[in-house]
């Protein structure tokens, strides 16, 4: 058990752990676009940061980046259906195959707003693939190409989500202990 800003926490998902779930991701995505010249990662800020550069240095064909900011939060720890793009894409996605990267999928609103909205652009194709997934939580059904890890309901931090913008920095996924 640590704490860090008076808010306990514990381990849940070790950096080693983590570690060998992106080899797996990054194996599977690597076969997915065998064929491809360029894949598009597209990363939803702020909390994919940390996992979509770890997983690009995995992948062994050509990637650009691009990165998307969809707001659902409205200081809770669930999100409204109503998604708001913050920002948007700097480059067009017509004709590219694109990866949506998430850190975590809950009940989905978010990423299949996003998913509507890319889709909507003429992408050559758009899979999704998200480090964590917590399917119990599930409001909006969105199709899921890569799942590196599922979890029960629990409020998780570190590997790049946050709870109020700290613990993104930690190595690990921990799981918080309500004050
Ligand atoms: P929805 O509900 O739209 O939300 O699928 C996905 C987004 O919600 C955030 N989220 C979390 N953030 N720990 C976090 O730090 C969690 O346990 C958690 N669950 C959901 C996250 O921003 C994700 O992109
Ligand atoms: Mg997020």
């Amino acid at each position: 058990m640590s704490k860090f800003n008076e808010v306990t926490y514990e381990v849940m998902i070790s950096e080693q752990e983590i570690g060998e779930t992106l080899d797996t991701l990054a194996a599977e995505i690597n076969s997915e676009y065998a064929g491809v010249d360029n894949l598009l990662l597209v990363g939803l800020l702020k909390g994919s940061v940390v996992v979509m550069t770890d997983l690009a240095r995995r992948l062994s064909g050509d990637v650009h980046f691009d990165f998307m900011t969809a707001s659902s939060y409205h200081g809770g720890t669930e999100s409204t259906g109503d998604v708001k793009i913050v920002m948007d894409l700097a480059n067009s996605i017509r004709g590219r195959h694109v990866l949506l990267v998430e850190d975590i999928i809950d009940t989905g609103r978010t990423l299949s707003k996003v998913r509507e909205l890319l889709l909507s652009r003429g992408p050559a194709s758009l899979k999704i693939c998200t480090f964590l997934d917590k399917p119990s939580r599930r409001v909006v059904e969105v199709p899921v190409d890569f799942v590196g890890r599922e979890i029960e309901d629990e409020f998780v931090v570190g590997y790049g989500l946050d709870y109020a913008e700290s613990f993104r920095q930690l190595p690990y996924i921990a799981k918080v202990n309500p004050a």
